[in-house]
Formats: structure tokens, C-alpha cells, sequence
């Protein structure tokens, strides 16, 4: 059975989401407590970011044991009692997978530091021997994508078992996130046995990292001709395209051994993050042996206007049209900077992005909603002090990195920390954000809460987002019209600085208020 065909899944960031009983320890325990929130909001499944053992470099994404729960966040017992939980909300659990690196606590890593080259332990990462004089270039050009060269040059013991400057091993982030070498055939058997052990946890799916990473072209060759780095400006998803780092042929069977395993396990879905452009070299990845289901990220590259907006819809419905399985549509996560600030941020920014969240709703297929979007939540602008996303560091502090977008939610007024937890947060929370707390939006018709969760009961409940394509209408300039094929619900969108008149129909919602007949600027209507 295909859940996750029209599924609304509520992204937790878990050491942002709730502590709950307020010892400062955002653990699992305080997710159970708020299932009760995320029924109410109508999400059909969650998706766990990393709560696995981890040194916590890139918060989760650098992975020391993929088989456990970091004590920080609780033992497998209460993991057991979420996954009883959810289900009984009617909610499941996709939990993130990190198959390109493993920590650099990893016992694997720590083994091949202690081993020689070519030992079987380094054998498991991609150690190399430098170039230059006395080995003390990198074994090649590539560059991290968070910044700085993408290899680190260990200690290699001698025949007189002295440890000297000798091979270098290679990282795409930093190098607390060594890359796991994927021609190996153990680094295959550990991922198997780490999608079966979640899958016997009872876990409905995975999300997959950097599923366009993992393989390598053969002899890790110099890259020619390359384009900028990816990463800088929209975060660790620009598209990757032409880097030969990414996107390499040998991935693909990764993700069919990935199925292999899901298919023994009816009713789960694997989702990868898929960084491509090209339509045709991303439906790849969707082949029916492969994932379910890919991000893809062209709505929250597109700017707020109509044209652009109408080009990453068009452009993501062509990419999965011929291989048949549902679109995947992303305004937020924990990446990227929040809609309200990228949009403009103050009642403009927050305005487009209750419009683009009506867009977004009204479209056929997966919708991905990130923890705090609901409540409009707003970038934070951390002093440097405070940043901890490894960015800041390795960009030599010219990237202030991702922490902006993953200040902890707010769930009721009063003492800072707003019900998030009355111990320190570990990023802190602006004033702002105790006047957009879940508890006064949750009492406040005009709240983007009360919007969202009005939005996505309409999704599930009327009978007008049947279609599972798209037509579009004529609209003015600036403007989009658009309805799902052979259904009655048309969404239209106000991207001009002028009211302009709405399509015909009965009014079933609206981002903002309308001015008589007439749509302004930065609204989006829903009618039947
Ligand atoms: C994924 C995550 C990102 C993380 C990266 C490295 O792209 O979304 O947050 O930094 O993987 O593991």
C-alpha cells in the first residue's frame, strides 16, 4: 500500500522540536508528548532527522554507531514506545539514513586510523596516497562542499612503527564525516543490516542523505571544467550537476540493494535526496527497483514569482511523469533559510509564504512540511557566538551556515524558551518568537497555523484534489491559476503588486484577506 502517494510528512529536527519535561535534554520521550499536536495538524507521517550516536559535528549527520540512539536523545526502549505511539496517532515514522560518511568516531574510522595503507580498515574509506613532494598535496582537486579541500592527511606508521605525515582520506563535508568507500563490500553489508534493524523497529520508511552521493568515479580523477561549488548560496542543495563527486552511474545500485531490502518489508517508502536538474538523470533514481520517492528542490530554489514558481511545478511533475510516482514538494527544511525570510521577510515575507504553502498544498503528491513553517517561523539571526553549523568554521566564517533555520519551536508565551524548554535552548529563541507560539495560534482563526491545518484537512477531505496532474489557467501578469486534472479545485496565486480580479468559483480559503472580489498582492485563494 502506497501511504505516502498524497502524504503530508511533518519534518522533526529533533533537537529543536520540544523538550518537553524541561531538563535542557531534547529527547525522544518529548516527541511522544506532542503526537497529540501533529495529529491535530493533520500530517500523515513524520520524518525523524539523525537521532543516532553521533559526535555531533553536524548535528546527527555525522553518524558514530547507525544502530543506536544517542544517550542525548534517549535509549532504544523509548524509540520502541515513539514508534507504538505514532502509529496509534495514525502517524508514521521515517527516520534519516546518512549512507555517503560515517563519523569520524565511527569505530570503523577510528580503526583505520590505527591501521596501516592498505590495510582492510582503511579499505573501508578512501585513503590515498598524496601528490607532490613527499606526498604533501591532496590525492586530488576536489573541494568539501562545506568548504575547504575535500581530504585530510593522517599519521601513517613506518616499518620502525614511528607515525609520520602519510596518506590522506577523503570527505565532501568536513572531515569529521570521512566518506565511506562504496566499491567495499562490507560498507554493503552494514548499511543492509542497519535497514533491517529500523525496519524490524517497526521504522515506515527512510529518508536518504545525499542518495546522489555514495559512488565515486573510478580513480577519484581531477575535476575539469566544473561548476562553482555547490552548496554556497541555497544551502547543501544546489543542484549538482556536472560533478563528477555526485551522480556517478555506480550509485544506482546502491538504491536497488537499498529496495531490495524494502521490498522484503510491504508498506515502507524510501525517500532520497536527490540534488539533480536534469529531469531525465534524476528519474533514474526513481526506477521502479530504486527509491519511491525523490526531493527535489526546484520550489524552494524558485524566487516568489509567478513564472518561476509556474517552471519548478512544471519542471518537477515532468521529472517523475514517465516513471509514474507521486512529486515531492519542499519550501523548508533544515538546510535552507525559513520562506518568511527568503521571501523578504516581515508581514511581506510572511504573507508569500502562507501563499506559497496554499501552492504547495494544492499539488498532487508528497508534501514536506518542516518543523515551525506551520507557525511561520522566521530565520533567526544568531550572533557568531552562537553558530554551530560546521559551515561558519570551514568557510573561514564568510557562510554563516544553517543555524538560523533551526532556532527550537515555540510552543506557549511567557519565560523564554517559550515551552520549548525551560532550561537554556541550545540556539537561542528571539522574542518574536514567543508571540508565534503554537498555543496562541492554535486559539487564532487567522493564524498560519490555523491556516495550515485548515489547508490540509481541505487536502484530505474535498473532493477536489483528486487529479494527479495539473492545468493550468490564464492569469494576469504575475499571477498563476492552476487546478488538478478532471478535479474542481483551482488554486490561484497572487505573486503581482496589484489586486487582480479571481477565477470563477466558490471561495474555500485564502492565505490573506481579499479586498471585495479581488485578490491582492502576496494571497493565494483555493476555490471550487
Ligand atoms: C544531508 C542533510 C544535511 C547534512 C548532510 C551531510 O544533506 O540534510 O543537513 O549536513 O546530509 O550528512
Amino acid at each position: 500500500m502506497q501511504w505516502w502517494r498524497d502524504a503530508v510528512v511533518y519534518q522533526i529536527y529533533v533537537r529543536s522540536f520540544s523538550d518537553y519535561y524541561g531538563d535542557g535534554i531534547v529527547d525522544l520521550q518529548c516527541i511522544r508528548a506532542r503526537l497529540g499536536y501533529l495529529e491535530l495538524l493533520g500530517a500523515d507521517a513524520l520524518w525523524l532527522s539523525p537521532f543516532f550516536t553521533s559526535a555531533m559535528v553536524d548535528h546527527g549527520y555525522d553518524v558514530a554507531d547507525p544502530r543506536s540512539v544517542d544517550p542525548v536523545f534517549g535509549d532504544m526502549d523509548t524509540f520502541d514506545g515513539l514508534i507504538a505511539d505514532a502509529h496509534e496517532h495514525g502517524l508514521r515514522v521515517t527516520i534519516d539514513l546518512v549512507p555517503n560518511h560515517t563519523s569520524s568516531e565511527y569505530e570503523w574510522f577510528r580503526a583505520a586510523l590505527e591501521s596501516s595503507p592498505g590495510s582492510p580498515e582503511r579499505a573501508r574509506y578512501h585513503f590515498r596516497g598524496g601528490r607532490g613532494p613527499d606526498g604533501a598535496e591532496p590525492p586530488n582537486n576536489w573541494t568539501s562542499i562545506v568548504g575547504g579541500p575535500a581530504w585530510t592527511r593522517v599519521q601513517d606508521p613506518d616499518s620502525d612503527g614511528e607515525w609520520n605525515p602519510g596518506e590522506w582520506y577523503l570527505h565532501l563535508l568536513t572531515p569529521d564525516q570521512p566518506d565511506v568507500n562504496w566499491t567495499n563490500p562490507e560498507v554493503w553489508a552494514d548499511l543492509e543490516k542497519t535497514l533491517r534493524f529500523w525496519l524490524d523497529h517497526g521504522v515506515d520508511g527512510f529518508r536518504i542523505g545525499i542518495a546522489d552521493g555514495m559512488s565515486k568515479p573510478e580513480g577519484l580523477p581531477d575535476i575539469e571544467d566544473c561548476p562553482e561549488d555547490a552548496g554556497a548560496a541555497i544551502g547543501l542543495f544546489a543542484p549538482v550537476d556536472g560533478h563528477p563527486r555526485f551522480d556517478d552511474a555506480g550509485v544506482h545500485d546502491i538504491h536497488r540493494m537499498i529496495r531490495a531490502v524494502l521490498d522484503h518489508y510491504p508498506g515502507r517508502m524510501v525517500v532520497g535526496e536527490v540534488r539533480i536538474g536534469d529531469s531525465e538523470r534524476f528519474a533514474r533514481y526513481l526506477r521502479p527497483d530504486e527509491l519511491h520517492l525523490a526531493f527535489n528542490f526546484r520550489l524552494v530554489q524558485a524566487p516568489f514569482d509567478a513564472d518561476a514558481v509556474r517552471t519548478a511545478i512544471e519542471q518537477s511533475l515532468a521529472a517523475v511523469e514517465e516513471v509514474g510516482v507521486p512529486p515531492t514538494w519542499t519550501l523548508s527544511n533544515h538546510d535552507v533559510s525559513r520562506p518568511v525570510t527568503r521571501y523578504g521577510g516581515g508581514p511581506p515575507g510572511r504573507a508569500r509564504a502562507r501563499a506559497m504553502v496554499l501552492v504547495e498544498l494544492a499539488l498532487p503528491g508528497v508534501v514536506y512540511l518542516f518543523n515551525g513553517e506551520e507557525l511561520g517561523l522566521p530565520d533567526v539571526e544568531l550572533p557568531d557566538a552562537v553558530l554551530q553549523d560546521p559551515q561558519w568554521e570551514r568557510s573561514g566564517h564568510t557562510e554563516r551556515g544553517r543555524d538560523g533555520c533551526r532556532v527550537p519551536v515555540p510552543w506557549e508565551g511567557g519565560a523564554p524558551g517559550y515551552g520549548f524548554t525551560s532550561s537554556q535552548p541550545w540556539l537561542p529563541m528571539p522574542p518574536e518568537y514567543g508571540r508565534l507560539t503554537v498555543a496562541d495560534q492554535l486559539e487564532d482563526t487567522a493564524s498560519t497555523l490555523s491556516l495550515i491545518r485548515r489547508a490540509v484537512e481541505l487536502r484530505k477531505t474535498h473532493p477536489g484534489f483528486d487529479g494527479r496532474s495539473v492545468e493550468w489557467f490564464g492569469a494576469p501578469a504575475g499571477c498563476l491559476a492552476f487546478r488538478r486534472t478532471g478535479s474542481t479545485l483551482v488554486c490561484a496565486l497572487n505573486a503581482s503588486p496589484n489586486l487582480v480580479p479571481l477565477p470563477p468559483g466558490e471561495v474555500l480559503l485564502v492565505s490573506g484577506p481579499l479586498k471585495g472580489d479581488l485578490l491582492p498582492p502576496d494571497t493565494a485563494a483555493w476555490l471550487a
